[in-house]
């Protein structure tokens, strides 16, 4: 059907490419905001009239009033995360989206942060993955061993009490035996999760069938991806990566919407790159660059708070995250972040014992011993942050995007020049 408007938004790097603000850019336009896969670990910043709202759980479409927001299936909610995030837009008298849960959404329990952490803590220095601590990786290995709880069996007492029997009886045995801790007591757990239920009830409904329904009414969908290709449990740099789908094609399963139904995928890519959490990053930079990139950029992590690694863009990477994502279009942000950074470097190829190549290895060990090959390109000192037309950017700034898309074959739709909503330049995104 040609009058289809799906356009799904992913990150081409290991995430904070600052999605958040490419979707706080589209909405105004948009019908239903979509997040599909991942969960409370994700952080999505979006400024509006200097003021700055981070969603974890909720899609960044929240702060557009009548709009339809889904958390699809594919995700994995954290009921008190979502309670908390709903009542901070109702204290901040921010007008809200009407919101739908898919019933088949799993549940990340109190268990699951608690195992993430023992986990994290087990895996000892030289293996840890540098979580989140949201539970993210416990709650899917649930989801996959058939040992979790959906959102819809949080609606009914008498199944939420025979699974949760079963399932606290397994999770005991690996407090108790394995990680030397108390057992959980059922009615610690049970109390809270029936009333999170209760709580959840209002807005559970049939999420795949509202978004048929909105798919071939021709409404305009946005898939918010979270997190980003590189960190893609299949084809990111495994085991130093999330425990979901990140790359494109997470978003059918994780909705119910066929591959027939998406008709653009947007990239979304940061100027530099940042890796938060441990895994190899070939183009890290320990010195003054990565510093000044870190400060600049204001690289903490919006869910952890942690300082993010900071480097240089890195097209072996990109090259190998575009062909994942599919990308029709590039939404490149923070290129005012690279304003007075002197010459601006570029990764071609890495180098390993004397061998030069082009393209992502498949065993993404190597990645640790692989040194950069770079090319440099002049910066520009002008600020950028007023510009709102591509020809307004410094000649240098204006090469370095052309570079970009002539390096991925892809056109970028739409730059950001400063945190706000309005410091923007859209070529027609
Ligand atoms: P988890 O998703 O909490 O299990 O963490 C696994 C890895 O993904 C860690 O390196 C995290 O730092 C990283 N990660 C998870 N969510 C995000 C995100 O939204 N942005 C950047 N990195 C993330």
């Amino acid at each position: 059907m040609s009058n289809k408007r799906v356009d799904l938004l992913v990150g081409a790097q290991w995430g904070d490419e600052g999605k958040g603000k490419v979707v706080d850019i589209l909405g105004s336009n948009v019908d239903v905001f979509v997040r599909y896969q991942g969960g409370a670990n994700a952080g999505h910043t979006v400024v509006v009239d200097g003021q700055k709202v981070v969603f974890h759980l909720l899609p960044s479409g929240m702060l557009y009033p009548g709009k339809l927001c889904v958390l699809g299936n594919g995700l994995v909610i954290d009921p008190e995360q979502f309670l908390s995030e709903i009542s901070g837009l109702l204290e901040n008298g921010q007008d809200r989206a009407r919101l739908a849960v898919s019933p088949h959404a799993h549940v990340v329990m109190p268990y699951h942060k608690m195992l993430d952490k023992l986990q994290e803590e087990a895996r000892g220095k030289g293996r840890k993955i540098g979580t989140t601590g949201r539970g993210i990786g416990p709650c899917y290995v649930d989801k996959y061993s058939r040992s979790g709880l959906r959102v819809q069996d949080l609606l009914n007492a008498d199944i939420l009490r025979d699974r949760l029997i079963y399932i606290l009886e397994e999770k005991n045995q690996l407090f108790t035996k394995l990680y030397n801790q108390k057992p959980l007591a059922f009615d610690e757990i049970y109390e809270p999760a029936r009333k999170w239920g209760e709580a959840l009830k209002p807005y559970v409904d049939d999420t795949r069938k509202l978004l048929r329904e909105a798919v071939d009414k021709g409404q305009h969908i946005l898939l918010e991806g979270a997190q980003a290709a590189l960190l893609d449990i299949d084809h990111g740099t495994y085991p130093y990566v999330t425990s979901s789908s990140t790359s494109a094609s997470g978003a059918y399963t994780g909705t119910g919407l066929s591959p027939h139904d998406l008709t653009r995928v947007i990239s979304v890519v940061k100027a530099y790159t940042t890796r938060v959490g441990e895994g190899p990053f070939p183009t890290e930079d320990f010195g003054e660059d990565g510093e000044k990139l870190r400060h600049n950029g204001g690289e903490f992590g919006a869910t952890t708070g942690r300082p993010r690694r900071c480097g240089w863009l890195d097209f072996v990477a990109l090259k190998y995250a575009t062909e994942l994502n599919g990308a029709d279009t590039i939404a490149l942000t923070k290129l005012d972040v690279l304003t007075g950074m002197g010459d601006i470097k570029i990764c071609v190829a890495y180098e390993l014992d004397g061998n030069k190549f082009e393209t992502w290895p498949t065993d993404t060990g190597i990645l640790n011993d692989v040194k950069p090959v770079y090319e440099t390109l002049p910066g520009w000192n002008e600020d950028i942050t007023n510009c709102k037309n591509f020809d307004e950017l410094p000649i240098n700034a204006q090469n370095y995007v052309k570079y970009i898309e002539q390096k991925l074959n892809v056109p970028v739709g739409l730059i950001g020049v400063g945190a706000d909503r309005n410091q923007t330049i859209n070529r027609g995104i």
